[in-house]
């Protein structure tokens, strides 16, 4: 048994963050289901949205996110977290982050020329992704999340008031109510250890969901394996209340290619003047956007969509051969050089590329502190739905999420800190004296590959009832399946994510029945018009059936 302040389950950019702003006053453990190192932060590679240059404005990104969120976005939300995205920033140049700066030619002379300070963040060198309509996104050049991901773990490794665990995977939270015990709130979680193959306890004041996304529910995505919706499944199984889960985001350019694994082409291409070509060389942007290549992603992604269905071609192109390659090949070094790796030379040739599931817009429901409908027990970061990204998210807000809640989260947990009890001595350790190991792996296997290759073809890009239908009808199966599976055998890894992912999918699917409209991320031929009132879809467990 483990007993923490806080236990913090995720060790992404949300996860880390939480974990050193609350390293001072509390005692931390950080959890992750692989290696630290295995979230959707490592990938990211455009950047952090914030607003630096003079010529932009908090109301500017607040506009462009409402603009891409389609009307559904809670302005109160956008605002807080946009007007905090420059402190955000100065935090992480602080940590360490070794962001890019601008070139001597570009920084002049003045501020811009200056050190890099958290008190003087003129120098980050700033690019343009769809959406925005400034440049306001900072990065690491093509490897942001690498570099802030690494950054905030060697921090955290060397804090001692940090703890932290790989190769552990969270079953699920524990609260008082689940053990029958008076007053309500979280007081710790089972965890599963690969290497010692059984669960333990973690008791903790404190517990965070900050374990990212669902986006492995698709065939094709661009998401690490780690991107099984756990965290959104724990908390609808303790109790809270999910969202706008039917916005699943598909990032409109990922290398389409036999032996590439879902590796993403960042919009920053776009954002420097890339263009996207039918196999014959024409541009087709414009007659979808104005915009052109930098609508927002739902917009492009339905264009390349219908274009790929319209000539039965199996990819689009992204090309940036016109600019000079020195400019290609130093903006843009991992691009370059995984894609060289596959015999594509980008100063040269052309990308191709085809859309595939990237960010889930949905989540667990929280308020601006990332508290959820149970006492102490938060969720933040991509498994948290804010209301900042809508009805489709806006390139780069995802980060800036991460961070600002995870420092509302801190400020919170430090405030309940003097007032919050200890866990309770009577919780029962986990139980397992009625499975058997199972000779059955097929069940697990098969499914796995059914689950997603239906989210592919019956709730993508483009929906309509008919699908969601026949997927509801599969997808309850399946889940009666893998319950089934779960309550006799001992568990796995991949059986955890399994059944968390087919839960996820089910609300995804329920959620998009729900939505009798046509509205960001949510197309639908049965309704292809948009309501004029913006509706979250909210649903709330019904203790009976989760
Ligand atoms: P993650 O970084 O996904 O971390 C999740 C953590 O939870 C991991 O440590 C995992 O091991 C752990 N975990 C999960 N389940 C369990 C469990 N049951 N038990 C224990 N641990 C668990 N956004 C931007 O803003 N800008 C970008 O440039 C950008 N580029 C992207 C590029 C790619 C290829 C991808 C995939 C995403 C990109 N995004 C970008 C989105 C952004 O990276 C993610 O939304 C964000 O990193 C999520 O951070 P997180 O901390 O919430 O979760
Ligand atoms: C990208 O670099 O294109 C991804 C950015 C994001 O998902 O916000």
């Amino acid at each position: 048994m483990y007993d923490f302040d806080i236990l913090i389950i995720g060790s992404g950019a949300a996860g880390l963050s939480l974990a050193l702003r609350t390293a001072e006053f509390a005692r931390v453990a950080v959890l992750s289901k692989g290696t630290l190192s295995q979230g959707a932060t490592y990938w990211a590679q455009g950047g952090i949205a914030a607003v630096l240059d003079e010529n932009d404005s908090v109301d500017a990104h607040i506009a462009d996110t409402l603009d891409s969120g389609a009307g559904l976005c809670n302005e109160d939300m956008v605002r807080h977290i946009v007007e905090q995205s420059q402190g955000a920033i100065a935090w992480l140049v602080e940590q360490g982050v070794p962001f890019t700066l601008q070139s001597a030619d570009e920084a002049g002379t003045g501020a811009a020329s200056q050190p890099l300070h958290r008190d003087n963040l003129k120098p980050l060198h700033l690019t343009q992704e769809g959406g925005h309509s400034h440049r306001r996104i900072i990065h690491a050049t093509d490897a942001t999340g690498r570099a802030v991901f690494e950054t905030l773990r060697d921090r955290a490794l060397s804090h001692p008031g940090i703890s932290l665990f790989e190769n552990r995977l969270a079953v699920d939270v524990i609260t008082r109510e689940k053990l029958g015990l008076p007053g309500g709130g979280c007081v710790g979680a089972y965890v599963y250890s690969k290497e010692k193959e059984q669960v333990e306890l973690f008791r903790a004041r404190f517990v965070v969901l900050a374990s990212g996304g669902a986006s492995k529910a698709y065939l094709y995505t661009t998401n690490p394996d780690s991107a099984t919706g756990d965290g959104i499944a724990m908390a609808w199984r303790a109790g809270c209340q999910v969202a706008n889960m039917e916005f699943n985001q598909f990032h409109p350019t990922c290398l389409y290619h036999p032996h590439a694994r879902s590796f993403l082409i960042t919009e920053a291409l776009r954002g420097e003047g890339a263009t996207l070509e039918l196999p014959d060389g024409t541009r087709f942007m414009p007659a979808f956007d104005s915009r052109g290549e930098l609508a927002p992603r739902d917009i492009v992604a339905r264009a390349i969509d219908h274009e790929m269905k319209r000539l039965g071609c199996d990819c689009v192109y992204l090309n940036i051969t016109h600019k000079p390659a020195e400019f290609v090949r130093t903006h843009f070094p991992t691009i370059y050089s995984r894609c060289l790796d596959f015999g594509i030379d980008i100063t040269r040739d052309r990308i191709p590329v085809v859309p595939a599931a990237h960010y889930t817009c949905g989540g667990v429901v929280v308020d601006k502190l990332g508290r959820t409908g149970i006492a102490n027990l938060y969720a933040i970061g991509e498994t948290s739905c804010t209301g900042l990204h809508g009805a489709n998210r806006m390139a780069s807000n995802s980060l800036l999420e991460c961070f600002v809640l995870a420092f509302g989260a801190a400020d919170d947990i430090q405030t309940g800190m003097a007032t919050t009890p200890a866990p309770p001595d009577s919780i029962p350790d986990w139980d397992d004296s009625r499975v058997t190991r199972s000779h059955e792996e097929v069940v697990v296997s098969h499914n796995w590959d059914e689950l997603r290759r239906m989210m592919w073809d019956y709730v993508g890009i483009v929906r309509s009832d008919r699908r969601l239908q026949r997927a509801h009808k599969r997808i309850q199966l399946l889940e009666q399946e893998i319950q089934e599976h779960y309550r006799h055998h001992m568990i796995s890894r991949d059986l955890l994510e399994l059944r968390n992912l087919v839960l996820v999918a089910r609300l995804i699917i329920e959620s998009a029945l729900l939505r009798k409209e046509s509205r960001g991320l949510h197309f639908t031929l049965d309704y292809p018009d948009m309501l004029e009132v913006a509706r979250d879809t909210v649903l709330t467990p019904d203790q009976s059936r989760s």
